[in-house]
């Protein structure tokens, strides 16, 4: 195949047999105490054996950190005891033609180590990620001494040799994502203030990470290839490490101190997390101008990263000369098999990761085998007559994973087209790549010959004719109106608006959080929108992951003014009211009252009710009269117990491969 992501690459006597990578992701499996299981064997193995070049692990301690939360999340190479586990790593990944490489870091502010007090004292967020991250309340911060940097030093040197003891490939120095990692921060100029020999201008700054580089050369010598993963861009402006910052200091220093590759990353743990785990919202590849800019000033090979899913944009990079290698973090998640995929002819069945940073692997909710103990997918003992009901994500999966035990599989869908729920989703352009899950399944159906009937609700008739053995009831939910509201001119559901975005007037309340991704999307087309619900602050972006949840409250809050009450002035776009109780629905408009019973009634010509699960009712009516005609009836998804994509998907899994 003429592709430039297929060609091999050499890294300081490193030979990868293709330009494409996992790079490192907390997401890995983890034993006790930070080690090595089976599991974890398997995982790293798993994306070598789907066509890797590289395989990166999650950021391993060199040191133990003494954060019994850490030691769950992250692998240790702290000392030699861990070297024979590595080993098993290191020999199942280069079983399937792979490289393993092990990234070592020792965590900045959010473990509580920091050059200096950072400046962000009473910033919630900063709060938050601590606190979400690792579960417990944020820790102090420890302003470091000369001498404990020197011991860190030390520790990444002594932490390199165990890398190459154990036979891993490369070692990577974890020197990016800001208050993620102490190197990083150290090289900040919005977190380091120190005045020291290890501050005070861009060589001071410097001093740590070269320090350390340095001190891993020496120790692992000058054949073993070392990767350095660098934060070209903190996403702060000026305050952080720029670009510029980047190709003109970051970059000689670290080539000088003896690094062979550059793996470019960008954002901040603590201040800019969409840069790290890029949320669906951003556009595919958005982050290659980081990568290609430090390409313009170095020999070095170059790594670039950040929402990339497709082989195809990949290989557009390389050949632009953005970058050298591509790592695909999420994408290789969700489905390891993509190189693979792509290399046998068969693009169409990678499952493209959508974006939504729900589990990232730990689960991941569009792949049911992406866990530690799935329900193998075996022949069926039997083939059987199946009958799906319902054509949304869990149908489909449902459908597929009968097909593929060897059953013989009709689906019946109502609407005139596939999706469900989600595919209203991937209706609105700021979460279309929920649309990927959708392609991914409607190509099963075609591939597996499952027979799928649209515009057409099943029926006792279609039992009396199709005989099935099995009925799998995905029949899904459906959003109630409350009463005042019903059946009213300008009003509809969360789906109805997706569907239709022309029935959608000027002035939109939207209500409910769950609707604050299509509220900004209605703002960014020009529409005048009040987004409302019934709970507080706090449950804004509530439903979904921190990177999304962050970007959502940004949105809301940093460009818009948050009101409490009604009476505030529209002073931008969407407006955002808490607490809101709707009392009535007349022609006057909506009759609200906040949570000190103030009254008000908001004029506007479309009310889209946009709550999650509470005002969903499943339909599952079918299942009472099914189960008295049909041997085997199961329900799955909504219809079982209203809930999400990863729910549906897991429900589909657990009956369709016991059938
Ligand atoms: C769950 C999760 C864990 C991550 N853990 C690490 C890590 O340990 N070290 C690191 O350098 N980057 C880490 N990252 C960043 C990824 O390596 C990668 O840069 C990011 O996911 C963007 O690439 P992608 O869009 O291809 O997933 C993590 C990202 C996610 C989503």
């Amino acid at each position: 195949m003429d592709m430039k992501v297929f060609q091999p690459i050499e890294i300081n006597g490193m030979k990868l047999k293709n330009r494409l990578g996992l790079p490192s992701l907390l997401n890995n499996p983890v034993g006790e105490n930070g080690t090595v299981t089976d599991i974890t064997v398997r995982w790293f193995e798993e994306r070598a054996r789907g066509g890797a070049g590289l395989v990166m692990t999650g950021a391993c301690f060199p040191f133990d950190p003494g954060i019994p939360a850490l030691r769950r999340l992250a692998l240790s190479i702290a000392d030699d005891s861990c070297i024979s586990d590595f080993t098993k790593v290191a020999r199942a990944v280069q079983s399937h033609g792979g490289a393993l490489g092990v990234q070592i870091a020792i965590g900045g502010p959010m473990l509580g180590l920091s050059p200096s007090p950072p400046p962000y004292p009473d910033e919630t967020h900063a709060k938050q990620t601590v606190a979400e991250a690792f579960g417990q309340p944020p820790v102090p911060i420890h302003d470091l001494s000369a001498e404990e940097i020197v011991q860190f030093e030390e520790a990444f040197a002594a932490a390199a040799v165990r890398c190459k003891q154990a036979g891993a490939d490369c070692v990577e120095l974890h020197c990016t994502h800001g208050g993620a990692s102490l190197c990083s921060t150290f090289i900040s100029p919005f977190y380091n203030k120190r005045d020291d020999e290890y501050g005070g201008d861009w060589e001071g700054r410097l001093r740590f990470p070269v320090e350390t580089v340095q001190k891993m050369r020496k120790a692992v010598g000058k054949d073993y290839p070392i990767l350095v993963r660098i934060c070209a861009d903190q996403l702060l402006g000026p305050r952080g490490i720029t670009v510029e910052d980047t190709v003109k200091y970051v970059v000689p220093a670290l080539e000088e101190a003896g690094v062979d590759c550059f793996d470019v990353s960008q954002g901040d743990n603590i201040r800019s997390v969409e840069g790290i785990s890029i949320p669906l919202y951003y556009p595919r590849g958005c982050f290659i101008y980081a990568a290609e800019a430090v390409k313009k000033v170095t020999g070095l090979p170059v790594i670039g990263v950040g929402r990339i899913v497709e082989i195809e944009m990949a290989e557009k990079f390389i050949r632009e000369g953005k970058a050298d290698i591509i790592f695909m973090g999420r994408q290789l998640t969700a489905d390891p098999e993509t190189p693979n995929k792509y290399l046998e002819g068969r693009p169409e069945d990678v499952r493209k990761c959508i974006g939504c940073l729900a589990g990232c692997g730990r689960p991941c909710p569009i792949n049911y085998d992406i866990q530690d103990k799935p329900i193998p997918l075996t022949p069926a003992e039997k083939s059987k007559n199946v009958l799906v009901i319902g054509g949304g994500v869990g149908g489909m999966e449902a459908a597929r994973v009968a097909a593929l035990r060897g059953h013989q599989v009709t689906l019946i869908e109502k609407e005139p087209e596939l999706g469900g729920m989600v595919a209203a989703l991937g209706l609105n352009p700021l979460t279309e790549e929920f649309a990927n899950i959708i392609d991914y399944l409607a190509t099963q159906m075609r591939k597996l010959a499952v027979r799928v009937r649209v515009c057409r609700e099943a029926t006792a008739a279609d039992i009396e004719e199709l005989k099935p053995d099995v009925v799998i009831l995905a029949t899904g939910s459906t959003a109630t109106i409350p009463e005042p509201a019903r059946g009213k001119l300008g009003v509809m559901t969360h789906g109805e608006a997706s569907k239709n975005h022309r029935a959608i007037g000027q002035n939109v309340v939207v209500y409910g959080f769950f609707g604050a991704e299509l509220a900004i999307y209605l703002a960014e087309k020009g529409k005048d929108v009040l987004l409302m619900g019934r709970s507080g602050e706090g449950s804004l972006g509530s439903d979904v992951a921190q990177a999304r949840k962050w970007w959502i409250i940004r949105k809301l809050t940093d460009v818009n003014v948050v009101r409490e009450t009604p009476a505030a002035q529209r002073l931008n776009n969407p407006k955002v009211l808490f607490n809101m109780q709707i009392e009535d629905f007349t022609t006057d408009g909506i009759h609200v009252a906040d949570s000190e019973g103030t009254r008000s009634v908001l004029r506007c010509d479309t009310l889209i009710f946009s709550r999650r699960f509470g005002e969903r009712k499943a339909n599952d009516s079918l299942f009472d009269q099914l189960r008295t005609k049909v041997a085997e009836v199961y329900k799955i998804g909504d219809c079982a117990q209203v809930r999400g994509i990863k729910d549906a998907v897991w429900d589909a899994n657990e009956v369709a491969r016991k059938l």
